[in-house]
């Protein structure tokens, strides 16, 4: 199988796409472009510092929702991407972006979905939530994307115990510890062909 490409998604600082940067010589693909919504995003930072092209795009410079995605869908497929990796990507996929890269589009969340998910839980949220419901186990989730927030098949996932000293900040430490493992293992399967999709059951082949 030849090298596949991969276009990553960040709005953020991309601790996830540090982990995948630090991990491709051991994934059959390339990181071949990091484009964000965001003009001081660090993930364009990191990936200008790893030689990987940095793209910003400005939500505001199109007349709507539509018009933004389709000109990132335009990018991807300028690229030839095969794989896009929404690594702490804050805006909503318009449907003609899921559909143009169908099972092709992973995410990182930083809980066991389906608990703590959907709309409006990102960042801390996630894990204040997590607390304050007293689960004594939460995690992290890559899954596959599809038109809804964080209902797609999921490909891995991975525990940490919260303790009764925890708290938002030092839970969601302890969760990115594991994600900077899982998120460059489910790429790494994804690469190798040996993810498949039954129903919504992810096999790994
Ligand atoms: C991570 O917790 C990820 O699960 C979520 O957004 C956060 C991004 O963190 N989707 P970083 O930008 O990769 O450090």
């Amino acid at each position: 199988m030849s090298q596949l490409k991969i276009a990553v998604l960040v709005s953020g600082g991309g601790t996830n796409l540090q982990a995948l940067i630090d991990n491709i010589d051991n994934i059959n693909a390339e990181i071949d472009v990091v484009i964000s919504n965001k003009k001081d995003a660090y993930g364009l930072e990191r990936a200008r510092l790893n030689n990987i092209d940095a793209i910003y795009i400005n939500p505001k410079d199109y007349q709507d929702t539509e018009a933004f995605n389709d000109e990132i869908i335009k990018e991807l497929i300028k690229r030839n991407i095969d794989l896009v990796v929404l690594a702490g990507y804050l805006k909503i996929l318009s449907k003609k972006f899921i559909s143009s890269f169908k099972n092709r589009i992973i995410n990182i969340h930083p809980s066991l979905i389906p608990s703590f998910c959907g709309k409006g839980f990102y960042g801390l949220k996630v894990h204040k939530e997590a607390i304050k419901y007293g689960v004594r186990i939460s995690g992290a989730t890559v899954h596959f994307v599809d038109e809804d927030a964080d209902t797609g098949a999921i490909i891995l996932q991975d525990t940490v115990c919260i303790d009764d000293n925890d708290t938002a900040e030092t839970l969601q430490k302890k969760v990115l510890q594991i994600e900077h493992k899982l998120l460059p293992e489910a790429v790494k399967l994804f690469c190798e062909g040996k993810l498949y999709i039954e129903d919504r059951r992810v096999i790994v082949k």
